[in-house]
């Protein structure tokens, strides 16, 4: 059997992986109908909204959906339908880290995962490529496939794929226009090769063939972890390093700068900051973790697990120094914190360092103002309620003031916290900043984007993450 022509393909999932990536499909492949499909009746109406008023923000994604929409991009709550008509299917479901039950806090909550293989198995007539696109353990593929075969009507042909994606948030559009590669993993069989070369056609519309890496399935899907774990290494190194050059007066800058430059480790991914977010390191990391132990490598596991302990000291060191630098109490006193998101050029607040700065500064009894250029309130909301179970949310609310300009965040404050690198951040007029706050005025940059020669000489106290004297 020759592969398939693809024509016809199914996402189910319209998050920040499956809305971003199928779109950017559908806008590569005016030949292909694109459909995404979600249970989430508000997040496709947003998805379909007239004004492009889209459930996520990430730069260049509205234009490629105003491209793309109602030309062979559809937006559906009509999963079945999806499904039915699709050649080959994107699973582009939420993989969240599990609650409760077994691996609590490590394994890969596949409940989504199941629940979508089970419906494409329930309604499939006709043979489907079904691509595994969310991060997953290794070896998920073998579930959905034995999902499949186990419920398929009248023996309907299945192929498993897994594709991972490598996109970041804030850049998604452009890692997606031009990716460093795209992994496809299937099994070696005829069949799963052929299924592997379908998908391959597909993305060689834009991708050129050298970046198109097709290996086997586990490979496929370790490879996701790993490029995740090694990427949040690298973090956790050079903050590890950070807390060096605060304690002997070197600065990290120069540091990284010094060891990037060797051209085995290369300049980039190695910027100190407070700790690393989102909603794939800590996961995959977890992951891998819960992998090694349940393969009885206790010392693999143990290891992997410091890159996150590691993180974690991070955030708990800058707000120790928050605290130690205003006198050892911030009790009663008011603090900016300035970034809400995980990172800048995105509204994705998920594992973001803000978010544990600020429950720290809550806990010591501080007043906290803030304010982020895309995040939603109720999202903030949200997401320190979650981060405080046992502070009722009205505490939270006296504590907590929102607001939705920095210089309104930084009014008659003791301290700013930058918690998210936003470009904004560096443009704000600091000398008017300085003028109405209570004195002495400091200013903790966690994401080292300020000028710390500039704010000491306007009179501000300046502590910068990873530079000596001593944080
Ligand atoms: C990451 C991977 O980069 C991507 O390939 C994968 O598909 C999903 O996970 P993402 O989480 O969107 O992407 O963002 P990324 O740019 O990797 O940043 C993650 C976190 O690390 C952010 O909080 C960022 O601020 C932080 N970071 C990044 C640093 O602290 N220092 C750095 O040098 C780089
Ligand atoms: P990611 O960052 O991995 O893209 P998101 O949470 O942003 O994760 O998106 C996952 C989407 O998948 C959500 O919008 C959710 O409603 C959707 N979803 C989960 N399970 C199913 C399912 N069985 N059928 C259709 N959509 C689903």
């Amino acid at each position: 059997m020759a592969p398939v022509q693809v024509k016809k393909i199914c996402c189910i999932g319209a998050g920040y992986v499956g809305g971003p990536t199928c779109a950017v499909i559908a806008l590569k492949c005016p030949h292909i109908q694109v459909t995404i499909v979600d249970l989430n009746q508000a997040r496709v109406d947003a998805w379909n909204s007239p004004d492009f008023n889209l459930p996520i923000y990430e730069p260049g994604l509205e234009d490629v959906v105003r491209q793309a929409r109602g030309r062979n991009l559809f937006f559906s709550t009509d999963v079945d339908k999806g499904i039915r008509e699709a050649d080959l299917i994107f699973v582009s479901v939420n993989t969240p880290t599990k609650k409760s039950g077994v691996g609590a806090g490590f394994a890969a909550d596949l409940n989504y995962v199941e629940s979508a293989t089970r419906r494409i198995a329930a309604v499939a007539t006709s043979p489907k490529i079904v691509v595994e696109k969310s991060t997953v353990p290794c070896r998920t593929a073998e579930s959905m496939r034995t999902i499949l075969e186990a419920n398929s009507k009248d023996g309907v042909r299945f192929d498993i794929l897994s594709n991972p994606e490598f996109l970041a948030e804030g850049t998604a559009i452009a890692d997606l226009f031009s990716p460093d590669r795209v992994l496809i993993g299937s099994l070696q069989s005829q069949e799963g090769k052929d299924a592997c070369a379908a998908l391959a056609s597909v993305y060689a519309n834009w991708v050129p063939r050298e970046r198109i890496l097709t290996v086997g399935l586990w490979s496929s899907e370790l490879s996701k972890l790993a490029a995740n774990a090694m990427l949040a290494q690298r973090i956790s190194s050079v903050n590890a390093l950070s807390a060096i050059c605060e304690a002997t007066g070197a600065n990290i800058d120069e540091v990284a700068h010094a060891v990037g430059f060797d051209s085995r480790i290369g300049p980039k991914f190695l910027r100190a900051s407070v700790g690393f977010g989102g909603s794939c390191f800590q996961k995959d990391i977890l992951n891998l973790v819960y992998l090694s132990e349940s393969l009885h490598l206790p010392q693999v596991a143990e290891y992997w697990r410091q890159v996150v302990e590691m993180n974690e000291y991070q955030k708990k060191r800058f707000s120790k120094t928050v605290v130690d630098t205003l006198f050892n109490t911030i009790t009663g006193k008011h603090i900016a914190v300035l970034g809400f998101a995980f990172k800048a050029d995105t509204g994705d607040t998920r594992e973001s360092a803000s978010i544990t700065l600020i429950r720290d500064f809550l806990l010591e009894r501080a007043y906290v103002t803030v304010y982020d250029p895309k995040v939603e309130e109720d999202q903030m909301w949200m997401d320190l309620a979650e981060a405080l179970p046992s502070m009722p949310l009205e505490q939270i609310k006296k504590q907590v003031t929102i607001v939705h300009s920095a210089l309104d965040a930084c009014k008659q404050k003791e301290a700013i916290v930058i918690a998210t690198e936003w470009k904004e951040f560096k443009e704000i007029d600091w000398e008017a900043v300085y003028a109405q706050m209570s004195k002495p005025a400091f200013v903790f940059d966690g994401r080292m984007i300020l000028d710390e020669a500039k704010l000491k000489k306007i009179g501000f106290t300046v502590k910068v993450i990873g530079r000596g004297d001593r944080l």
